[in-house]
């Protein structure tokens, strides 16, 4: 006979805590049918006990003290929605020494520590659930761990932070700048007070460990993916980019070839006709292509209280199918190997190129002298009308070996007659 209440333990009662405890009033019936047992949250940790809070809670049920909530007997599974990878990395390894489940809506954590974590939750027989972790309420994980488990996984990606996709969205759609496209992210809530995490990449760089580590069953260090922001994206690539056939988006990219693992985080061209050029303002998307089911694309809300909240509780509802049903563990991150990475330079990418040069006769060739000694091939061209003495050259290449393209690159910057290189962008060009 199992339990016909699972007991939780919040950690957390911000955007996502509270959308956890809202879905799980709002949908309470749904949940005990599925989950097979009432699911109620004993105690919530916080910082501060007087601060309001979205959803209506008794007071009784919060508290400051950690202990309070780990140590509680009753509880079973612990929801960490703190953030960060202090305080919370530690309650984590808490509650899996006491026999807690654990589910985490913490992609930092998960990314930089979730292999020990995982190792841990297997030693005592417990698991870490994470489906909120990347792409908020957009099945992500399980599909990668579950329902595509039949497949080499060729390539993934992933528009995987909303922040910036809001950003190039209204850059592009509404013809914004940058910092005003950035000011209305944060206004909207969107984007943090710094937000430089994902405004550098670094936020769908940890998104794209978990996501690698699981389509290439490999563990994947933050340190091994190439990392560039879109900080440096203006109006003027985003028009170029359009009339030539593209869309700028931020791309988290993942591929394994014969020499191993590709992995990068880059503003990317990305044909108009392809899906991921129609995901638009704050929605994320994965597009997966595996080889026997071909493409596939997972897209939705990659943030807020209730899509992120629909993640977790799902979790909940796994843990209680667990808990009750004995459903095997189901950990299989422990037994990933560690792949080889390959070298930026070593990898292929067509190039996106808009620079400034006098507008004088031999400036041209010597461009095409230059990308013809690297072997670099060009694809489209286009010359703008010369301001002042100076032509605006925008060209893509074909796909080149990175370090053919950066000699080349490194040549056209000594040439007199050019006078600024104003942007370099890869291009998706399959
Ligand atoms: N927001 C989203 O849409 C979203 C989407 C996907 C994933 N996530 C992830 O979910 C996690 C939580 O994000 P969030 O947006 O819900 O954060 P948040 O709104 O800032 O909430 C954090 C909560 O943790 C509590 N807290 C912080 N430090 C604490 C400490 N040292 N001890 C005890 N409690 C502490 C805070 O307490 P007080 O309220 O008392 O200050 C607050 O309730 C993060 O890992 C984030 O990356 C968020």
């Amino acid at each position: 006979m199992g339990k016909n209440m699972i007991r939780v333990g919040l950690l957390g009662m911000g955007t996502v805590g509270s959308g956890v405890f809202e879905i799980l009033k709002m949908n309470e019936e749904q949940v005990r049918s599925r989950a097979g047992a009432g699911i109620e949250v004993k105690k919530v940790l916080v910082r501060d006990l007087e601060k309001e809070r979205p959803v209506k809670i008794d007071r009784k049920l919060l508290t400051t003290d950690p202990e309070e909530v780990l140590k509680d007997p009753e509880i079973d599974v612990i929801v960490e929605v703190i953030g960060g990878t202090g305080v919370s990395r530690q309650y984590v390894e808490e509650a899996l020494r006491n026999k807690k489940f654990v589910i985490t809506a913490n992609k930092d954590l998960m990314a930089t520590a979730g292999a020990e974590l995982l190792l841990l939750a297997r030693k005592h027989n417990r698991n870490i659930y994470y489906e909120a972790s990347v792409g908020g309420g957009i099945p992500l994980i399980r599909p990668l761990k579950h329902s595509l488990g039949a497949n080499k996984i060729i390539r993934l990606m992933g528009i995987v932070n909303g922040t910036t996709n809001y950003i190039l969205t209204k850059m592009s759609m509404e013809n914004m700048d940058f910092e005003t496209a950035l000011a209305e992210a944060q206004d909207k809530g969107f984007a943090e007070q710094d937000p430089s995490n994902d405004l550098e990449g670094k936020d769908a760089a940890y998104k794209l460990c978990i996501l690698a580590g699981l389509a290439f069953s490999s563990h994947v260090r933050f340190a091994d993916v190439y990392t560039q922001g879109i900080n440096n994206i203006s109006k003027r690539d985003i028009f170029y980019a359009r009339e030539l056939g593209f869309a700028i988006k931020l791309l988290a990219i993942g591929e394994e070839n014969e020499k191993g693992l590709a992995l990068k985080v880059h503003p990317t061209l990305i044909p108009l006709s392809h899906p991921l050029a129609a995901v638009h303002y704050e929605n994320n998307a994965l597009f997966v292509v595996g080889n026997a089911v071909g493409e596939t694309m997972f897209y939705g809300l990659g943030a807020g209280a209730l899509p992120t909240g629909s993640s977790v509780v799902a979790d909940l509802i796994d843990v209680a199918r667990n808990i009750n049903h004995q459903v095997e563990n189901g950990i299989m991150e422990t037994e990933f190997k560690t792949k080889k990475i390959v070298p930026t330079e070593e990898l292929f990418s067509a190039f996106y190129l808009r620079l400034q040069a006098v507008d004088k006769p031999g400036a041209f060739a010597n461009l095409a002298t230059a990308f013809g000694d690297e072997h670099v091939s060009l694809d489209m061209i286009l010359q703008k009308r010369s301001v002042e003495g100076l032509a605006e050259i925008v060209l893509v290449t074909h796909a080149v070996e990175e370090k053919r393209f950066a000699q080349a690159l490194k040549t056209i910057k000594g040439f007199p007659a050019i006078k600024k290189i104003n942007s370099v962008l890869r291009v998706f060009e399959k």
